[in-house]
């Protein structure tokens, strides 16, 4: 059976996932943005920030999210801001498909993560991903204008929001220009932690 398209994000309670400027994403905001994702064991290490971290549900949400995901597509703002973050071995330990202008041969990182650049648009991407991801997930993985532009192709079915306890004031907003008429929302769970709110929708179109 194939696997789910889903996107799980952080997000501010004013509905923003980043600041505007990629200058500011190691900025005060962003730290605040996801300060519960930090501690965390898991993404400690994958990100080989450190031994050791929280061990609680938090922790269990970002293994279980990186576990079900085969494959991932995000935007070319995202990966110029992660090409420049992430470690060596990137996090991702699967094949990751980059949609954008610029044509780049793959590059392929110690640990299984190649990254392919798409040039024929969401849907190529998609098809490519859904291919490589066999029957686990494909996590679109952000940015905002990626996401979004999968959103309203009504190309998503699930996604989860970690709503973070703090306010953003501006910023690239989640769902600026999403075609509201299209999309409709089902409660799947909703997860409080001292840290966040971790919220599950399926996508169904109207
Ligand atoms: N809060 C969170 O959990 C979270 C999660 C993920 C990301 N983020 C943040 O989101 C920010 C980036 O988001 P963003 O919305 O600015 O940008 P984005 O979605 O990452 O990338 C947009 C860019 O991707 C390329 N692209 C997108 N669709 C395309 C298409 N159909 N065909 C060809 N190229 C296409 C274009 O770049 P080119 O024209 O240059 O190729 C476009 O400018 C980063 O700062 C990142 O850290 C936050």
């Amino acid at each position: 059976m194939a696997g789910k398209v889903f996107f799980s994000v952080t997000m501010s309670l004013d509905g923003f996932i980043a600041p505007e400027s990629v200058e500011d994403l190691m900025g005060r905001q962003w730290r605040e943005l996801q300060q519960w994702i930090f501690p965390q064991r898991f993404f400690r290490e994958n990100l080989k920030l450190g031994k050791g971290g929280e061990e609680g549900r938090d922790n269990d949400i970002v293994r279980e999210t990186f576990e079900r995901t085969g494959a991932s597509v995000m935007g070319k703002r995202m990966f110029d801001a992660g090409e420049q973050a992430w470690p060596e071995e990137a996090p991702f330990h699967t094949p990751v498909f980059v949609v954008t202008h610029e044509t780049r041969d793959p590059w392929e990182r110690p640990g299984g993560t190649t990254f392919y650049f798409v040039n024929d648009g969401i849907e190529a991407a998609l098809e490519q991903a859904r291919e490589a991801a066999g029957d686990r997930d494909i996590r679109i993985a952000g940015g905002g204008a990626t996401i979004l532009e999968y959103v309203n192709a009504g190309l998503i079915d699930e996604f989860s929001i970690a709503l973070s306890p703090m306010l953003f004031g501006s910023g690239i907003r989640l769902f600026e220009g999403v075609d509201a008429a299209r999309v409709a929302l089902e409660p799947v769970r909703a997860e409080p932690t001292q840290r966040v709110t971790h919220l599950t929708y399926a996508v169904r179109e109207r």
